[in-house]
């Protein structure tokens, strides 16, 4: 009894501290937070004060505000109520330094790191026992480990709204990624308007089915579609700037191509006739290379693309391109004998190496995915390493930049469970929180002198199976948030405990916002302590606020049954331990059935 007191009270106090942790709460991790006692009151007579160049910037905080918290702060003077941004250009471009004490708030930075001062603010701010939003002291310096934070999105497989990229590049500015990679060419679509090849989208934007399940019979025979105007794309390419964020454009070559050669199958060896493909198998269709008129086409595509996008950097995509075609088809062939070609790898060589020169020569550089090390790496050339980190580990070892992006780590489209039955269907594959939060970047193949090769890291969301706004965001968050860490924060600073203790009120957040992200299991789900002789099992929510239903007898949980209130001490059985758990956001939203099993 005393025994189970004492561990009673050790649970209460662990729940106490767990929330005072909680007072500052940032993801991704900043580089150093000094708290400091009191309170900063922020109301609506706050005030704004700030150079005109960081005008969007402050447009942007009191949008927050507004849509959030329903404040909006005038503009002012400098002073003990008010929030100062100072322009500071001896500064990196992405550093900041935010200090709220009893003079005020101060963010300065450069542009960029002011941005980043308001986020961190944004993440600050809690309301006391009197409703007031209040905001802790603190003095917070600040700076990224890697200028590369991105997400890819593919809107190629699946179109997604100019709206949803909009609000999805906000969320992303909000945790401090700063590069969204616009996958916007496919097999099963091509989503940009191209003037001067205005069939490519009245034709291959769209198709007339989509694959629903690896079945490729299993189709859902509704039409599917759409593209981006350029008048879309330069919106869009507007409001991400505003949040610092860069969006590199991919066109895909020569593989994935489809959508392309159904409309111009002149361009393919086999000249055709093709339609959008329904199936999402890799085509052996890929552009010819021996074929002048591809380049031709590229080109202009390309030049289009470069007029559009500030980004120093196109996406030529590369990856998965079958040599099949190639073989046997006599301009490819005759192309390798002019050149002087071993291969078929040295002919996409050349086709990404004169790719690569026209781009370079319009002032920009390629990335692509790591096959473009195949047959050799064009010269001005960033590696995207995509299987896993072996592509990237090459490529620094050859003095190349390198996004690492590998599918061992950071592949949303994978599952975030083992339990596929309680998951939304989805490609494969098994990349828990746990794992992508835990990817080093610098593995311990790159030398020391390597390293700064590797200019950041990115989280890739592929559309094969997700086909909603909301299943996107199940599977982006919360490990974006795990992303934006390992891009963001010192390797020193990372901690897996901590950025669990952190992710409630971040999670809880984002359930106010009403971003339907996977809501994670309880901790504690993999652990069963056992004393005198009893099953201890000890749940926390990672969700701030949510609260726990429970069964101990192997069936679905659900709102009407056992509200947990407290660790379970279950009796010992030979049958052993079923307990089964949901979990139900202040939103009202429910997680999917976790199941209690022990790991330790
Ligand atoms: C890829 O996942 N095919 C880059
Ligand atoms: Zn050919």
């Amino acid at each position: 009894m005393v025994k189970y007191i004492v561990f009673l009270l050790l649970s209460i106090m662990s729940f106490a501290c767990w929330g005072q942790a909680q007072k500052v709460s940032l993801i991704p991790e900043p580089n150093q937070v000094e708290i400091n006692s009191g309170d900063f009151i922020f109301s609506e007579s706050t005030r704004l004060h700030y150079p005109a160049k960081v005008g969007k910037t402050a447009l942007l905080l009191n949008d927050f505000l507004f849509a959030n918290y329903g404040i909006s702060l005038k503009n002012g003077a400098a002073g003990k109520n008010s929030i100062q941004l100072t322009v500071d250009n001896s500064m990196k471009p992405e550093a900041y330094c935010l200090i709220i004490d009893h003079k005020g708030i101060s963010i300065r930075g450069g542009e960029a790191g002011i941005f980043y001062g308001t986020q961190t603010l944004l993440q600050l701010i809690s309301k006391n026992n009197s409703g007031q939003l209040i905001l802790p002291y603190v003095v917070i310096k600040d700076e990224p480990r890697f200028a590369y934070r991105g997400l890819m999105m593919d809107v190629g497989r699946y179109f997604f709204s100019e709206e949803y990229i909009k609000q999805f590049i906000d969320l992303m500015a909000y945790y401090k990624l700063n590069t969204f990679h616009w996958h916007l060419t496919e097999d099963g679509g091509w989503r940009i308007e191209i003037k001067k090849y205005p069939e490519l989208t009245k034709k291959g934007a769209w198709r007339s089915s989509t694959q629903k399940t690896r079945d490729p019979n299993n189709q859902d025979r509704i039409p599917h579609g759409g593209f981006y105007t350029q008048e879309q794309v330069k919106s869009i390419i507007q409001y991400a700037a505003d949040r610092q964020v860069t969006i590199i454009p991919e066109i895909e070559m020569p593989g994935h191509a489809m959508a392309a050669l159904s409309v111009f199958p002149e361009l393919s060896c086999t000249a055709g006739p093709f339609a959008v493909p329904l199936q999402w198998s890799i085509k052996d269709e890929i552009f010819c290379a021996g074929n002048e008129k591809t380049f031709e086409f590229l080109e202009d595509v390309l030049t289009e693309i470069i007029d559009l996008f500030p980004s120093e950097y196109i996406h030529i995509g590369g990856d998965e391109a079958p040599k099949k075609r190639w073989k046997e088809c006599e301009k490819c062939q005759s192309l390798i004998k002019q050149e002087k070609l071993k291969d078929e790898h040295e002919l996409q060589s050349y086709f990404i190496q004169r790719i690569e020169k026209f781009i370079n020569s319009k002032g920009k550089k390629i990335i692509g995915w790591d096959e473009i090390l195949e047959g050799g790496l064009a010269p001005n050339a960033t590696v995207m390493s995509w299987r896993g980190e072996k592509g990237g580990i090459d490529a620094a070892s050859m003095e190349h930049n390198v996004i690492m992006s590998p599918n061992s780590y950071l592949y949303f489209d994978y599952y975030q469970s083992l339990d596929r039955a309680n998951e939304p269907f989805n490609i494969g594959g098994y990349l828990p929180l746990s794992k992508v939060y835990n990817y080093e970047p610098f593995t311990p193949q790159i030398t020391k002198e390597q390293q700064k090769y590797i200019k950041g890291v990115q989280g890739n969301i592929w559309m094969e199976y997700i086909h909603s706004e909301a299943m996107v965001y199940y599977m982006t968050y919360p490990r974006a948030l795990a992303l934006a860490e390992i891009g963001w924060s010192s390797a020193s600073k990372k901690d897996y405990n901590s950025f669990l203790n952190r992710l409630p009120p971040i999670l809880a957040e984002l359930d106010r916002r009403g971003i339907p992200f996977r809501i994670p299991e309880p901790a504690g789900l993999n652990k069963v302590s056992v004393e005198d002789g009893k099953a201890i099992i000890d749940l926390i929510p990672l969700v701030e606020g949510a609260r726990i239903y429970y069964t101990t007898d192997g069936s679905d949980p659900s709102v009407t049954g056992k509200l947990y209130t407290g660790p379970l001490m279950l009796p010992l059985k030979v049958s052993g331990i079923h307990v089964n758990c949901i979990l139900v956001l202040p939103s009202g939203r429910r997680s999917g059935i976790y199941t209690v099993t022990d790991e330790s």
